[in-house]
C-alpha cells in the first residue's frame, strides 16, 4: 500500500481495500475506528468508468469485504453505507440486488442494522432516461439508501448534535403556547406542554435531502488544472457531515475504504476527525487533493502525484 497525500489529521493511500486488509496496518488500527463511511462501488446497468462488479458475485465480495472491515471498528462504531439503485439491464424494472445485499449483510456479518435512511437528492437528474425522459413509464429515480450499521445495539449517536431548524408552523405553536392536547388515533397522547419546549431544533426524520450540488468550484478547477476527470459519483458533502455529527467526536476516527474523491477525509479534516481514505484509482486520488484547502502543499509533499501530473 502506498501512502499517497497526508494532512494534519489524515492519510490517503493508494490501493485497493483488499490489499489494505492484508497488510501490516490492519494490526495497528483494528477496533480502533469511530465510523466507517463509504459508498461503495455498485453493479450499474452501463458500467462506470471504475470497473464495477455485477450480480451474485458482487454481493459475495461486498459482504466479505464489510465483514472485515467491522473488526477494524470501535465496539460502540457505526459503519454506514450509501447506495444507489440500479435497473436490469435494458428494462424498465428495478435490480433487487441492493436490497439483497442489506440482508446478506445483516444475516452474514456480526453488525445490527441500526436504522435506514433515505437520502433525497432533489437536483438529481432525470433517470434512467430511456424509461423517464423518453418513454416517459418512470418517474425519475431521485435517492440513494443509507444503511447504518454497529457491531452494538447501542452505538456511540447523539440525536442532538444534528437537531434542524423548526419549521414555521412548529415556530408559531411555540409562540402561541396553545395546543389541541389529548390522545391521537396512532395511540399518542399528546400533553398540554409537549410541544412548547424549545429544545433547539427538530430531530431529523431519517428521510434526508441534500443536493449534490454544493460549491465544488474549487475541486473542479484543481482536476482540470491536473488534467483528470472529476469522480463521477461523489457524495452529497452535506450527507457525510450528517453522520460525522452524528456518529462522532473532534478527535474520533474515520475510514472511507471507497475513497473516490475523498469526500469522507475532507469532510473529517473540516469537522476536526482524523481519517483514513483508501482509494484505487490513481487519478481520483490526486483529484480529491482539491476537496482540501491547500492542494498544492499537498501535491508538493506526494511523490507519486507529482509524477502523475508531469506525464
Ligand atoms: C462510488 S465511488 C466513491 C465515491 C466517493 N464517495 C466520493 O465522494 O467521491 C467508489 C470508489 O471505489 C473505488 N474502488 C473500487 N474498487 C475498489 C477497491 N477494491 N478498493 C478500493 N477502492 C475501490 C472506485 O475507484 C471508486 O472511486
Amino acid at each position: 500500500m502506498d501512502e499517497y497525500y497526508s494532512t494534519e489529521l489524515g492519510t490517503a493511500y493508494r490501493g485497493t481495500i483488499e490489499a489494505f486488509l492484508k497488510s501490516s496496518h490492519t494490526d495497528r488500527i483494528r477496533g480502533k475506528f469511530d465510523l466507517i463511511f463509504t459508498s461503495p462501488p455498485f453493479p450499474l446497468v452501463l458500467k462506470k468508468k471504475y470497473g464495477n462488479q455485477t450480480g451474485e458475485e458482487y454481493l459475495k465480495w461486498l459482504v466479505a469485504v464489510i465483514s472485515q472491515l467491522s473488526k477494524l471498528l470501535q465496539k460502540d462504531g457505526s459503519l454506514v453505507i450509501e447506495i444507489g439503485n440500479a435497473w436490469l439491464k435494458g428494462s424498465p424494472v428495478m435490480s433487487t440486488l441492493s436490497l439483497e445485499t442489506l440482508l446478506a449483510i445483516s444475516k452474514e456479518t456480526n453488525l445490527h442494522l441500526c436504522q435506514q435512511f433515505i437520502c433525497h437528492n432533489p437536483a438529481r437528474l432525470p433517470g434512467p432516461a430511456q424509461w423517464v425522459t423518453i418513454e416517459r413509464i418512470r418517474v425519475k429515480d431521485s435517492f440513494t439508501h443509507v444503511w447504518w450499521f454497529s457491531p452494538s445495539k447501542r452505538p456511540k449517536a447523539c440525536n442532538r448534535k444534528v437537531l434542524q431548524p423548526y419549521g414555521k408552523s412548529m415556530q408559531r405553536l411555540m409562540a402561541a403556547k396553545r395546543y389541541n392536547a389529548g390522545p391521537r388515533p396512532s395511540g399518542h397522547n399528546i400533553s398540554e406542554e409537549s410541544f412548547f419546549v424549545d429544545n433547539g431544533g427538530a430531530i431529523p426524520p431519517n428521510v434526508l435531502q441534500f443536493s449534490n450540488t454544493s460549491s465544488k468550484a474549487a475541486y473542479t478547477k484543481w482536476c482540470k488544472k491536473h488534467d483528470v476527470s472529476p469522480h463521477p459519483a461523489r457524495m452529497a458533502q452535506g450527507l457525510v457531515e450528517f453522520f460525522t455529527s452524528f456518529l462522532t467526536d473532534e478527535g474520533d476516527l474515520v475510514l472511507d475504504p471507497f475513497a473516490g474523491s475523498n469526500t469522507t477525509g475532507a469532510t473529517a479534516e473540516k469537522m476536526q476527525r482524523r481519517w483514513i481514505a483508501i482509494e484505487s484509482n490513481e487519478p481520483y486520488l490526486l483529484g480529491s487533493m482539491g476537496q482540501f484547502d491547500d492542494p498544492e502543499c499537498l501535491l508538493s509533499n506526494c511523490a507519486h502525484a507529482q509524477s502523475h501530473a508531469a506525464e
